[in-house]
This record gives structure tokens, sequence and C-alpha cells, in this order.
């Protein structure tokens, strides 16, 4: 039973990292080419829709992997006692920041799945700069994406902190310490890259 919660919590820790997060910095980036103009972004977002195996990419790359990391993550934040851990006022911010961010992406990524990928399938919206552009003409969504978005990589660069430590790969205090100032850079760079995406569709 303990063996299994483990295997569980590892596996969780993992597939934030590979393949979620690998995911998130892919699609942030071809968001991106929007900041270049409408057609980079119409190009590098049809590219994605032509590859190979599409459907399996996206069922076992991405949703199945997301799924099973929201559902154990509702449940670490709405069962874990584990706060209690010795760490410093900072760590103990990161900690409560972690479990929030998580709650809040959860709602955005459903939301933004239902509005995007699942309307192109059903056949009610083109996929193209100006699906962006219509949904975030709405100054409410525009904030909603704002949120959504610093939400979903803090979750990530924090999530990377906790990931070293999970996997014994920062023990000391000292390499923790690095390890917050290079998940900080990580946080800056994937933030201005996805924000600075959708201000180029307004
Ligand atoms: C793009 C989406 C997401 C990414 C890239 C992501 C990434 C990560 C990463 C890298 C970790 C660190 C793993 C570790 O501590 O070893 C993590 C932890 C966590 N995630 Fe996510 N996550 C995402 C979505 C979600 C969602 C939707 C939830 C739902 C509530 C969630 C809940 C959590 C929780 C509670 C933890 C902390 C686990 C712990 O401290 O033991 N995450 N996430």
């Amino acid at each position: 039973m303990e063996n299994k919660e483990f295997f569980y919590r590892r596996l969780h820790s993992l597939l934030g990292v590979v393949p979620i997060g690998i995911f998130l910095l892919q699609h942030l980036t071809v968001n991106h080419f929007a900041a270049y103009s409408p057609e980079s972004f119409n190009k590098a977002a049809h590219f994605m829709e032509s590859l190979p195996f599409r459907y399996a990419l996206e069922i076992f790359v991405i949703f199945l992997p997301i799924l099973f990391h929201a559902v154990l993550g509702v449940y670490i934040v709405l069962t874990a006692k584990n706060n209690v851990r010795r760490h410093g006022f900072f760590r103990n911010w990161m900690f409560l920041l972690q479990r929030i961010s998580g709650i809040i992406t959860l709602v955005f990524i459903a939301w933004h799945v239902w509005e995007t990928r699942i309307q192109i399938g059903l056949g009610t919206k083109e996929l193209g700069f100006n699906m962006m552009e219509d949904i975030l003409s709405n100054p409410f969504m525009f904030a909603f994406y704002l949120l959504g978005v610093v939400s979903t990589t803090f979750h990530f660069a924090n999530g990377l902190w906790s990931f070293l430590v999970t996997w014994g790969i920062t023990v000391t205090p000292r390499s923790q310490r690095i390890a917050t100032y290079a998940t900080l850079i990580v946080f800056l760079a994937v933030t201005y890259i996805g924000v600075r995406a959708l201000f180029a569709f307004v």
C-alpha cells in the first residue's frame, strides 16, 4: 500500500516535467510565433496540426498525463497535511502557491481546451490567429488568459524546484538555494514567452 502511494507520487512528479512540462514549453514556443506575424503563427499552428499520429500524440503525450497529474494533484491538495515540514518562510509560501497555482491551472486548462481544441474538433471554430484574436479581444478573457498563463508558468517553474528535491538531485541547502535562482530564471523566461504571445493577439 505504502509502496503504491510512493510509486504514484513519483509518477505524478515525473509527469509534471516529462511530458507535461516539455509540452508546455513547446506549446508556448509555437504561440510565440504570433509575436512575428499572424502568418507565422498560422504556419506553426498548422504544422503542429499536420503532425503524423496527431491523435495518438494528443491522447498519450498530452491528455492522459495531464489528467493523471491533475486528478492526483487535486487529491494531494485536498488531503496532504504535509505542510508541517520545517522549511523557511519563503519555502512555505512557495509550497502553498504550488497548490493554489495547480488549481488555477486546472480551471484554466479545462476552459482553454474546451473553447479551442474541442470546438475545433466539433467544427464550430477554425484553428488560426483569428480564433485567438476573437477570444482575447474580450478584456475579461484576456485577463483570465493572463492569469492562467502566469499561473501555469509559475506552477511549472516552482514544480521544477520541488522535482529536484523529490528525485534527490538537490539535497543540500546550498544546492537548493542555487535551484531557487535557476528556477526563478526559468519562470521569468517562460513567462515572458507566454505573455508576449498573448499580447500579440490584441
Ligand atoms: C501545464 C500543466 C502542469 C504542469 C507543467 C505541472 C508541473 C508540475 C511539476 C513539474 C510539479 C513538481 C513535481 C514534484 O514536486 O516533484 C508539479 C507538482 C504539483 N502539481 Fe502540477 N503541473 C501542471 C498541472 C497541474 C494541475 C492541473 C494540477 C491540479 C491541481 C496540479 C497539481 C500539482 C500539485 C498539487 C503538485 C505538488 C505535488 C507535491 O508537492 O508533492 N498540477 N506539477
